[in-house]
């Protein structure tokens, strides 16, 4: 084989693997397909400097790697409201039509996966990046190579992002399964875990040998001019991806439910499991001038379907222990398969529940699933009792360190602060991604180290040594190493995610980010006149807050000593400039990084927005920033 038959062969492997993964029409065999690529491996082999960017022997993932490192999108990556019925749709299109009255709609299934995002650079792909929160996530470009309906090269050589949800078939997700159990392995809980999972497997060929698919769904940064979103999408499907397999334009209510139900009739017979249709307004300038609220997009939501029923028996009621000590009951269940799904367990809530609906143990009972939400049993079949059903008992001690339970009717709750499920998943809470995204702290390590005794709380973990650890059964140089590199990479953690660790009673994110750009360091001396003012911080969360920090300031300030979080910068007031007081959106590519002039332009006093909006569209300054 010579250079030119090489290259040949290589075009002539990916047009027949582009029928196979992307179009599912295959125009060969299997036979033929791997006599070529044998060929390919050996001209390569002998020609290493040869190989193409786009050769398909790059695909079978023979990287392994310690850990993934972070990787900024280009552009944020941003999730969807939900709806749930024809009312919710009325009632987002009022309020969307509000905005901009002249405008038709692109709908697609959404599916149920992992989100990915890719980035070309000169027709090359450089990056595959997970979600993450929405502005880092992981780089798992070697993992996403050996995704056969993601294309290598693309005709196409501005710099784009390229986002979209891998999926799981329904029918690789059973395989998989089958061979887990023989294994011995534990077993994925539904596609959409077994995608995420395969996904970010520090062996590439292992994500290799799961056929993974990738389905488009958008574009982040990027140099289209389409005015129609329909008009990008049918052009990245003429990059070579796969195409989703239903989609439609609608102008009004009626065309929207019209295919929101065709949906729900064929999802069935989709290979890709399905949790709802997204609704895009089709007019791109009209989504620009939408913009986004600070979740999601104004100009999309995800119209989810339905909830499916079954029948199963409840075999056992397990009690979970929470951080909070809150002691919540659940529904063990004879395993039944849902949309290719198979439940085995429901929650439950309380114990008032039970007694309420009355569940018994083997109960025939009604279960619903919802997309992601955990199945609930929503039904007893008392009819269908022989009297052998068993009434379940209210414990009076935690299942777990056996110290009396509080009772205050819905709530019950372990008080003992030193309860080993309480420690343990407040640490699990401490070291989440929300919180301190610390990674290697899974549940089986956090068990070993609270049981070994070298970790009560979350301060003990900084008094963590490779010597320590090395003692533990199972810790190897490596693994204990990686803990200890982990928890150094925590210090120096933005401010708000060590409010949000500290693991305050109804103080999430979202109210953990608005006490720290107000209060800064000071939070723990705010006033609950000064905590309620806040946007989004009622009464029940200040008076939360305060009772945590007069019991736990001391805690909280050695917390801060070890981890040095960022004090979020608390600017002096900037001398009168055009910027000042304005909000600015950056867009396109800049002479310097965005972060840099974000940085300048917040000196200046200006507001710097991810996306030009209604209010804000007054000053959109398409310049370019030069030094
Ligand atoms: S659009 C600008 N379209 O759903 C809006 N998302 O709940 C960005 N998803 O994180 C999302 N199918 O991973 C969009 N056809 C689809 C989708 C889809 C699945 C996922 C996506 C996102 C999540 C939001």
């Amino acid at each position: 084989m010579n250079l030119q038959e090489y290259k040949k062969t290589v075009e002539e492997l990916n047009l027949y693997a582009h029928h196979y993964y992307v179009l599912d029409d295959p125009i060969t065999t299997d036979e033929v397909y791997d006599k070529l690529y044998h060929e390919v491996v050996e001209y390569e082999e002998q020609n290493p400097t040869h190989t193409l960017k786009n050769s398909p022997t790059l695909r079978v993932g023979d990287v392994v790697r310690d850990g993934f490192s972070k990787a900024s999108h280009l552009s944020r990556m941003w999730s969807l409201e939900d709806i749930f019925d024809s009312s919710g749709l009325e009632k987002w299109l009022t309020k969307t039509y509000k905005l901009d009255s002249n405008i038709s709609f692109y709908c697609e299934p959404k599916f149920d996966g992992a989100s990915l995002n890719l980035i070309y650079e000169d027709g090359i792909l450089v990056q595959g990046i997970t979600r993450g929160d929405g502005e880092i996530g992981e780089l798992i470009t070697d993992n996403v190579r050996t995704i056969r309906s993601i294309p290598l090269t693309i005709n196409h050589l501005e710099r784009i992002e390229i986002r979209g949800e891998v999926v799981i078939f329904k029918d690789e997700f059973e395989k998989i399964n089958e061979l887990r159990l023989k294994n011995e392995e534990a077993v994925f809980a539904n596609p959409r875990n077994a995608a995420a999972g395969s996904l970010r497997q520090l062996d590439a060929s292992v994500t290799a040998s799961r056929n993974l698919v990738f389905l488009p769904y958008a574009v982040g940064e990027n140099t289209l001019e389409h005015k129609l979103l329909s008009d990008t999408m049918d052009y990245i499907y003429s990059l070579g991806f796969r195409k989703p397999p239903e989609r439609a334009i609608c102008v009004d209510a009626n065309a929207i439910e019209t295919i929101y139900k065709q949906m729900i009739q064929d999802r069935q017979s989709y290979s890709m499991m399905l949790d709802g249709m997204v609704i895009k307004v089709n007019e791109i300038s009209s989504q620009i001038d939408m913009g986004y609220t600070v979740k999601v997009p104004r100009f999309s939501v995800a119209y989810k379907f339905p909830a499916i029923e079954k029948i199963t028996t409840v075999k056992e009621i397990i009690l979970q222990v929470g951080r909070t000590g809150a002691v919540t009951p659940v529904a063990i269940v004879e395993p039944t398969d849902i949309e290719g799904v198979v439940v085995e367990r429901a929650t439950l809530h309380n114990f008032d529940e039970i007694e309420r609906k009355d569940i018994r143990l083997g109960d025939k009972v009604i279960i619903l699933r919802s997309g992601d939400v955990i199945p609930k049993i929503i039904k007893v079949l008392t009819h269908e009792r022989d009297g052998s059903e068993v009434a379940v008992v209210r414990p009076k001690e935690c299942p777990v360190c056996a110290s009396e339970l509080l009772d205050e009717g819905v709530l019950l709750k372990c008080q003992n602060l030193s309860c080993a499920a309480r420690v343990v998943n407040s640490i699990m809470y401490f070291a989440s991604k929300p919180c301190l995204n610390i990674d290697g702290l899974g549940v089986k390590i956090v068990e070993s180290l609270f049981k070994a005794g070298l970790v009560k709380n979350v301060l003990d973990l900084f008094d963590l040594s490779l010597e320590k650890l090395l003692a533990l059964e199972g810790f190897k140089e490596k693994k204990s190493q990686n803990l200890l590199n982990s928890l150094e990479n925590a210090k120096g953690c933005e401010y708000w995610r060590f409010i949000n660790a500290l693991g305050i009673e109804h103080i999430g994110e979202v109210a953990s980010k608005t006490l720290s750009d107000v209060f800064g360091f000071a939070f723990v001396d705010a006033t609950k006149e000064q905590i309620v003012v806040c946007d989004g911080i009622g009464e029940e969360m200040a008076e939360s807050l305060l009772e945590f920090v007069r019991v736990n300031k001391e805690t909280i300030e050695k917390l801060q000593v070890i981890l040095q979080p960022l004090e979020p910068v608390q600017r002096e007031e900037a001398k009168e400039n055009p910027f000042k007081e304005k909000t600015v959106v950056l867009t396109g590519t800049m002479s310097e990084s965005r972060g840099a002039i974000k940085e300048i332009l917040e000196s200046l006093g200006a507001k710097v927005s991810g996306s030009v909006s209604k209010k804000n569209r007054l000053f959109d300054l398409r310049c370019r920033c030069r030094k």
